[in-house]
């Protein structure tokens, strides 16, 4: 019963996975990081969804199999040789666009409540920039990040950093905040009303 979220990813994700091994891309979210991103996607229809560090779209195609068709997703990495696999696989999806830049730039030129569910997969929107990413979530919208539990590719210095994101998140006054021991560590908060 908990492990058999890969057996049933979407079609497209082994497409994705596949392509993603040949490329040799070494930072790829997990199946069960997938299957809740897709559960939370579905709770929101007609939602505006940001991924922030697309990679080769592993989650992405995760997060369009919850959402409806009424809902939208803005994925943005900097790097366009990893996107180019989730553009290839993913693109033809009318209610994904895929962006390529910062994605602090990307965060900062939005306007406040602009997102009903950000996943931040990068180094923007979790350890840089998180109050202006936080300020991007519409009231019940969802925060959500993985690996958060302490991994072996840490460089040193690193889990003091994760700690403190952790504890920022948990503290913070407009969320509600839930660590979870699933996949790499998750945190998801949700933006009070
Ligand atoms: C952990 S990977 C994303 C994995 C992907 N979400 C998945 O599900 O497999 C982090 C990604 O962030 C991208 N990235 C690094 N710095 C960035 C930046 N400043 N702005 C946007 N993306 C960035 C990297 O190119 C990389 O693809």
């Amino acid at each position: 019963m908990f492990d058999d979220n890969a057996a049933a990813a979407p079609p497209v994700w082994r497409q994705i996975d596949r392509r993603s091994r040949a490329l040799g891309f070494d930072m790829p979210s997990e199946p069960d990081t997938g299957a809740m991103l897709r559960f939370l996607a579905a709770s929101k229809p007609g939602g505006r969804l940001l991924e922030l560090g697309t990679g080769t779209g592993l989650a992405t195609a995760w997060l369009l199999a919850g959402m409806g068709q009424g809902a939208s997703l803005v994925s943005v990495d900097s790097d366009p040789a990893v996107q180019t696999v989730a553009r290839d696989v993913l693109g033809g999806d009318p209610r994904v666009t895929f962006a390529i830049g910062d994605g602090l730039d990307y965060v900062r030129a939005h306007p406040p409540a602009a997102f009903d569910l950000i996943f931040a997969d990068a180094w923007p929107g979790k350890y840089e920039g998180l109050d202006e990413t936080l300020a991007l979530l519409r009231p019940g919208g969802f925060y959500v990040i993985d690996d958060m539990s302490r991994q072996p590719n840490w460089p040193p210095g690193h889990q003091p950093r994760g700690g403190a994101l952790a504890a920022r998140l948990k503290s913070h006054p407009h969320l509600a905040t839930v660590a979870l021991g699933w996949a790499s560590g998750l945190v998801i908060a949700a933006r009070r009303p």
